[in-house]
């Protein structure tokens, strides 16, 4: 059967980023620390993050910082969406830091410096017609956060955010139509320190820090509809597509449990907006209490998101048999002999991102926004300057194929696909550079050595023309 790869009139074709791992400037008009500049860089940086064994205070003489120069985006923005301009992009995915805003989190009175930063950079988007998309809260959780509060497991963060939610949506509630909350809240469940800026997982914790972030999540919501009824506000959970290795019962029965808590328990509460029975069952069994104020539970039922949006780089396999586990994936499981990987172990599985629109749309109903997918290569620049990465618009074009499949065959509601890192910028986890993502090339090394110098790579003009002519 030839299927049609059409794409919704008005679809959202993007890239995305996060203010801490491209903006740089960590230290610039007013802004605090966050957990990101803190975060050492180099391949070991997820096993300290996990580990908690690095100080929460800068440490050069022992470790690299490259969050702190990122590319530069923070002064180069102008040149950056010119390129995104270029490629013709509706939307473009951005995080606010918190830290601009609120160097400590706790302050008395917001920034403006920061404040009127953003205001540039989103007035500078919609100059070229590109719509704002903003997350919240990307990774980048004040610093004085942790040290003093403790993190999220720290009801006080609720009000906290509140009100900087407050303040930027009362600045950017007409020009900024998509919002989202926090970035990759499921990770909170096994309590990353990324998202829950607490040093150290414990289940009572990670969940009590995830019933935290819901409520904000809500009042956040709540305000602005109040606001504005037009904007759309979202949630955002990283997605795996989970298999069984076998046809063996009890493997699809592991796979269930594991695949509920990581796929779809923070979705069930911010979709469903309430407290599933199984969830219910899961805190009951491990002694998990969540403490819950009056009210919390129904604000969470009303103010529910109007789309969900998910990261998707990977599927994971689940075993009950000891076999050889796969390198990079998120929610661990083992090697699916299937599928291959990317230099950094990340199984590639395009027909399982044709899973996950199925299997979200059939169980939540709400349109659909893919926020991150993508990706990670090291990219070699020929003499001629040219950067030719086949590799890359593979991986994408079978991706696009794929959702094309899932809008045109499954019928899913899908309104947005953005790319991670569109242009290249400093890995999440590992601080390194030489991960690259981007259709726009940085010369910038993993040493932070470079001139930021910013060159198309050929899936630049490839993935303008899947733009222009709306995925065909
Ligand atoms: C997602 C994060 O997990 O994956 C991004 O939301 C991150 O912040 C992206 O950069 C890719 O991961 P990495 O580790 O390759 O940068």
């Amino acid at each position: 059967m030839t299927v049609k790869t059409t794409f919704p009139k008005g679809f959202l074709w993007g890239g995305a980023t996060a203010a801490n791992q491209c903006e740089g400037a960590y230290d610039v008009d007013g802004k605090g620390l966050t957990i990101a500049d803190v975060s050492p860089g180099g391949k070991e940086r997820l096993g300290l993050l996990m580990s908690g064994e690095f100080p929460l205070e800068i440490d050069r003489d022992n470790y690299t910082y490259p969050n702190h120069k990122g590319i530069d985006f923070y002064n180069r923005y102008k040149e950056d969406i010119a390129m995104f301009a270029e490629m013709g992009f509706k939307t473009f995915r951005m995080s606010i830091s918190w830290a601009r805003i609120f160097p400590n989190g706790d302050d008395a009175e917001p920034n403006e410096a920061g404040l009127r930063h953003y205001e540039n950079v989103i007035d500078e988007l919609l100059k070229y017609g590109i719509e704002p998309t903003i997350t919240m809260s990307h990774y980048e959780t004040p610093l004085n956060l942790v040290k003093e509060y403790g993190g999220w497991k720290n009801r006080e963060l609720i009000a906290l955010f509140e009100r900087y939610a407050k303040v930027i949506l009362e600045r950017f509630h007409t020009k900024v139509k998509y919002w989202m909350t926090f970035n990759e809240i499921n990770t909170g469940v096994f309590g990353s320190f990324f998202s829950t800026a607490m040093r150290e997982a414990v289940p009572q914790d990670n969940f009590q820090a995830l019933h935290n972030q819901f409520v904000a999540s809500s009042l956040a919501t709540k305000m602005a509809h109040e606001l504005n009824p037009n904007i759309m506000m979202g949630c955002m959970s990283i997605y795996a597509t989970m298999y069984t290795m076998d046809s063996n019962p009890l493997t699809a029965i592991k796979r269930e449990e594991e695949n509920r808590l990581l796929n779809y328990y923070c979705n069930d509460l911010q979709v469903r907006g309430e407290y599933p029975s199984y969830a219910l069952k899961y805190f009951k069994k491990n002694g998990i209490e969540i403490e819950i104020a009056e009210g919390e539970l129904a604000l969470i039922k009303e103010h529910t998101v109007d789309y969900l949006s998910f990261s998707y780089y990977m599927s994971s396999t689940v075993s009950t048999e000891v076999g050889e586990e796969a390198r990079g994936n998120f929610f661990g499981g083992t090697k699916n002999p299937f599928l291959k990987a990317s230099e950094w172990g990340w199984e590639i599985d395009p027909v399982g991102l044709r899973i996950a629109l199925c299997d979200l749309y059939g169980r939540y109903g709400v349109p659909l926004y893919i926020s991150e997918n993508g990706l990670g290569a090291s990219d070699n620049v020929e003499k001629d300057g040219s950067i030719n990465d086949d590799y890359r618009i593979d991986y994408l074009k079978l991706h696009i194929e794929e959702m094309a499949k899932a809008i045109n065959i499954d019928g899913v509601d899908l309104m947005a696909y953005t790319p991670w890192g569109c242009i290249d910028l400093v890995s999440a986890s590992t601080g390194e550079m030489s991960k690259r993502y981007g259709f726009i090339y940085v010369d910038l090394d993993d040493e932070g050595h470079g001139t930021m110098k910013r060159s198309k790579k050929k899936s630049f003009n490839w993935y303008k023309e899947v733009i222009t002519n709306n995925g065909l």
